[in-house]
């Protein structure tokens, strides 16, 4: 018999999984992190967590020392648990197409251990389609199975479930009614949609802020083109009028969900919507521009070049997909010699933000951590902050 008060979250361990296994034991259920990660798992099982989560670490202490949240690399310990929300990665390739195999694999896996009475929500950004291939896997052992797309950013997980709506699809009635009990204690908020729907809201909503960044990137490098400062001619756009409220500063945006969704949703759609394409070529090309802008004004052989942030975006570790490393890279591959430094992110080719001030003649805001805002540069360096965030009070 399965257990109703306990549930199985697979990819325990990673940015979505381990908050919302936080969320629901904090809400009564008994909480099953499993993961592949044996580092994460042992950080976890420590009262630690992975990676930076606001207002994670003191709770995280107190359930794991109460025993209602456990992490663990055994699959069979699904087994007890009535409900199993997959929250593992979902991948595109380098032709930015999805990697489903691995994904599917681990459906053939999770078969064997499968009761009928077993619940499967997959909370993972997946590629429409995917919820009825998972049927066909394990559809003849479990007739439980539902979508709901987590969708707080990262990082804000404890903060954000409670305040956002929950997009709930199941592939029967049965599975969409368990499915919103247990969101309903999350968020008070929850919204019926059927599956292919709830497929195409997550990765819709993706693709259109993605598009947001890269009408405000595409203005900049007009600008630049002209030089003109779009910072200053956005404010000029917002000030006294709404209509242009929503405007987002330029500047670098990636990172492991906006680029690899839009992406997702282009080749469902076969690549034939060149728009999504070219949103991509220009969020992703800001690094390529602001080199060859420097290129154009400066000898760059001559001049040492300093990343100053490096996550994929402010207030975070997490450097996965991040633009501020492909500008790094890029410089790196030019044969320039390049500083990076970061706030929250180290590792052995980064240094302190006093060397990287200290040493570099042309110092590149990369991600916009709120402590870099108060740095008075010296005035003989070459500052580029594409959203002109220093500007801002
Ligand atoms: N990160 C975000 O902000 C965010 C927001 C909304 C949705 N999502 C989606 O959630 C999903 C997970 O994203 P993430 O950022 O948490 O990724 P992540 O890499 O941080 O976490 C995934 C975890 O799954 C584990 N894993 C992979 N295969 C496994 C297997 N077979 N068995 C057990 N564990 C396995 C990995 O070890 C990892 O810890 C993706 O589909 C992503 O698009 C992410």
């Amino acid at each position: 018999m399965t257990n109703k008060k306990e549930i199985a979250i697979i990819g325990g361990a990673g940015h979505i999984g381990t908050p919302l296994g936080i969320n629901l034991s904090k809400i009564g259920f008994k909480t099953i992190l499993i993961d592949n990660n044996l580092k994460n798992i042992k950080l976890i099982n420590n009262g630690k967590m992975p990676f930076f989560e606001i207002g994670s670490e003191k709770i995280l202490k107190r359930l794991i020392k109460e025993k209602k949240l456990v992490a663990t690399n055994m699959l069979q310990k699904v087994e007890n648990c009535k409900t199993i929300i997959i929250c593992i990665g979902t991948p595109i390739n380098k032709n930015n197409h999805p990697e489903l195999e691995n994904f599917f694999l681990f459906f053939y896996n999770l078969k064997k251990y499968l009761k009928k009475n077993h619940h499967v929500i997959v909370r993972s950004s997946i590629f429409p389609g995917t919820i009825d291939k998972i049927k066909q896997i394990i559809g003849k052992n479990c007739n439980l199975i539902s979508y709901c797309p987590e969708r707080i950013a990262q990082g804000y997980s404890l903060v954000e479930q409670g305040k956002i709506s929950q997009i709930v699809a199941g592939i029967n009635e049965k599975s969409f009614i368990e499915a919103k009990k247990i969101f309903f204690k999350i968020s008070g908020n929850i919204l019926k949609a059927k599956i292919e729907e709830a497929e195409l809201i997550k990765l819709f909503s993706n693709a259109y802020r993605y598009s947001h960044f890269s009408l405000s990137n595409l203005m900049y490098m007009m600008c630049e083109e002209k030089n003109l400062n779009f910072p200053k001619i956005r404010k000029l756009m917002v000030n006294g009028y709404d209509r242009n409220k929503s405007i987002p500063y330029s500047g670098f945006v990636s990172g492991p969900c906006l680029f690899k969704d839009t992406m997702q949703l282009s080749s469902y759609y076969k690549n034939s919507y060149k728009i999504l394409e070219n949103i991509r070529k220009i969020n992703e090309g800001l690094p390529n521009f602001v080199f060859k802008n420097l290129n154009k004004k400066y000898d760059l052989k001559k001049k040492k070049i300093g990343v100053l942030g490096l996550t994929f975006k402010p207030e975070s570790d997490d450097v996965r997909d991040s633009l501020p490393m492909k500008m790094v890279k890029l410089l790196k591959s030019k044969k320039i010699k390049v500083f990076c430094s970061d706030q929250y992110f180290k590792n052995k080719d980064t240094c302190s933000l006093r060397k990287l001030i200290k040493e570099s003649d042309i110092i590149i805001i990369g991600t916009e951590h709120k402590i870099y805002k108060k740095i008075k540069f010296p005035k003989t360096k070459i500052v580029v902050d594409i959203g002109g965030y220093l500007e801002e009070n």
